[in-house]
């Protein structure tokens, strides 16, 4: 097939592009490159040997996206492009939400106008409600839609509804959303990786800034909670598995929405991780805790049997293999990608 993925330039995105590619499918990517880099696409095009067609747009204009593509076939969409940074969120929320949103209603009109029926979109497990006491690992049936601390996360859902809200008027359309737990990780040649712009929202960039230098230690946010070590415990999905769950969910498409979580099963805590990382870099990585980040939750693990059972798709990476991969990453580009 020749897909369509929006946010193709990414972390996530040059992932599934290379999964993609190497899965004989024809990529064509669109990406604003406003949170991306084009020598993640020349790596991925480097790595596996075939080309690229990638158009520079931001999907949130519909004149222009709708130009953009219109001389384009295209058989299936992977719709990744968005705004993702919760803390920017909170502090931005009528950007996020006209991003995010108007990004998505324009696809969905583009690929009603070329006839296109087949989409996967990036969804996130911020969607979950608070989980009911008792409640150890997120499965797909849990609540989902209320109860999130932020405009990012409500952009999620909202963009869930809209899809769902889009099949019911057009049942042919086969859509799945991808719920991801927290990617990790980098292809193990090193060559693509998370490239944050700014200080890192997230553990694992922070993590391995640190070890490289660029960041004096690691706040850890809170060691009180009811976990085994006190820190918060969360579902670190090796960005090769995720990537690979976008293939499966392709595979599996079929009319209507259906929702799967992209997880391990497993939870990892804070301080798991900075041991983990450290064995597998060789190097100390200095940390502090501090009061607990507000919105956070103690522990969100995935369920992810309905993907196995439905996908045919497992997580098979461990975290010592994302550390690994993450410290090549970061290890042979230490800035990043140039010209970020
Ligand atoms: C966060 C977002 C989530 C988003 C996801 C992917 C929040 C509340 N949730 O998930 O909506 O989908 O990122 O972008 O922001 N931690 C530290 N120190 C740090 C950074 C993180 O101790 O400098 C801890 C956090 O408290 C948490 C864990 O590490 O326990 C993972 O944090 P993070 O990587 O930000 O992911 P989430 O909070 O799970």
């Amino acid at each position: 097939m020749r897909i369509l993925l929006t946010g193709g330039a990414g972390y996530i995105g040059s992932h599934v592009a290379l999964v993609l590619l190497e899965a004989g499918h024809d990529v064509l990517v669109l990406d604003d490159f406003s949170n991306s880099s084009r020598e993640a696409i020349e790596r991925v095009e480097e790595l596996t040997g075939r080309s690229i067609d990638t158009i520079e747009c931001d999907l949130a204009d519909q004149a222009a996206s709708s130009a953009a593509l219109r001389d384009e076939a295209f058989d299936a969409v992977i719709h990744l492009a968005g705004l993702k940074a919760v803390g920017e969120s909170v502090a931005q929320p009528s950007r996020y939400y006209r991003t995010n949103l108007v990004s998505t209603l324009n696809l969905l009109d583009i690929m009603a106008e070329h006839g296109v029926t087949k989409l996967v979109f990036s969804s996130s497990a911020t969607v979950y409600s608070p989980a009911a006491e008792g409640v150890l690992n997120l499965d797909e049936s849990q609540p989902s839609g209320t109860g999130i601390t932020n405009p990012y996360g409500w952009t999620k859902a909202m963009n869930e509804q809209i899809i769902r809200d889009v099949q019911t008027g057009r049942p042919e359309l086969e859509a799945v959303l991808l719920r991801y737990f927290n990617p990790v990780g980098a292809h193990p040649s090193g060559r693509i990786g998370e490239d944050p712009a700014g200080i890192p929202n997230n553990l694992m960039p922070f993590v391995t800034q640190v070890a490289i230098g660029r960041r004096d230690h690691l706040a850890v946010f809170g060691d009180q909670y009811p976990t085994h070590d006190g820190t918060g415990v969360r579902d670190y999905i090796h960005v090769m598995d995720l990537a690979e769950g976008h293939l499966a969910a392709l595979d599996g498409l079929r009319p209507g929405v259906e929702a799967y979580n992209l997880g391990t099963g497993d939870g990892q805590s804070v301080l798991d991780i900075v041991k983990a990382f450290s064995a597998a870099s060789g190097q100390e990585v200095r940390y502090e805790v501090v009061a607990p980040r507000p919105g956070d939750v103690a522990r969100a693990v995935a369920d992810p049997a309905k993907a196995n059972r439905e996908l045919g798709w497992r997580a098979t990476r461990t975290i010592e293999d994302a550390c690994r991969d993450s410290w090549a990453w970061q290890s042979q580009n230490p800035n990043g990608y140039a010209g970020r």
